[in-house]
């Protein structure tokens, strides 16, 4: 078997992304070890979840850092002692600065709860939402300077029903978020993502 790619996952809330990652490795279907969780919340239930499965943890909180950039070293720091390889952002809410970017350069990984490049930035199932649209999804991609604007490497659709709220509508997409990151980050550890400028392509995907 490949070895194991070794991943930190960023967190701020619920870590149902989380969940779904351990899930998967735990099954054997994502060849990865999660080698840091971090949350820069302290009351993040993604912290329970790792602590449940005995992962290593940490938390940093903004407020105990002078600005953006210690914050960013402290985290690279952490990672760099666990060996990360691929930094999967997954519901952290908080910008990184070019300190890092240049720290993990084509190595970190984002969620987004729409079809990039439509509805970037916070509240995105609402955004499509009071948009009209009829379709929306979720976007696994890497991290750029942007706004959730870096090359994209799998997106997944979902319909928009009349009466959907924000929260139904958030919970169907979050279903194929749950499905679409895991199976983004096999395709890293499996050395199969070429990126050529904007374009992500997999090698043998079907
Ligand atoms: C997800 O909707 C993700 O797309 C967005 O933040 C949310 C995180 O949810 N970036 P969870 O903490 O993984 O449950």
């Amino acid at each position: 078997m490949a070895d194991l790619l070794n991943i930190g996952v960023l967190v701020s809330g619920s870590g149902s992304n989380l969940q779904s990652i351990i899930d998967n490795i735990e099954n054997k279907s994502l060849p990865a070890e999660i080698k840091a969780v971090i949350s820069n919340r302290p009351d993040a239930y993604a912290i329970t979840r790792a602590k449940k499965h005995g992962l290593p943890w940490n938390i940093l909180e903004h407020d105990n850092f002078q600005n953006r950039e210690e914050f960013d070293q402290e985290l690279i720091r952490i990672l760099k002692t666990s060996n990360v390889e691929l930094v999967v952002l997954a519901g952290f809410m908080r910008l990184l600065t070019p300190v890092f970017l240049n720290a993990f350069p084509q190595r970190i990984v984002n969620i987004h709860p729409a079809l990039l490049p439509s509805f970037p930035g916070i509240h995105a199932q609402k955004k499509a939402l009071d948009y009209g649209v009829k379709f929306s999804g979720c976007t696994v991609h890497f991290i750029d300077e942007g706004i959730d604007s870096g090359p994209i490497i799998i997106q997944s659709v979902v319909p928009v029903h009349d009466d959907d709220t924000e929260d139904t509508l958030a919970a169907r997409i979050l279903q194929e978020e749950h499905r679409i990151y895991p199976l983004a980050i096999k395709y890293y550890a499996e050395g199969r993502i070429d990126i050529q400028g904007r374009k992500v392509r997999i090698k043998d995907a079907r």
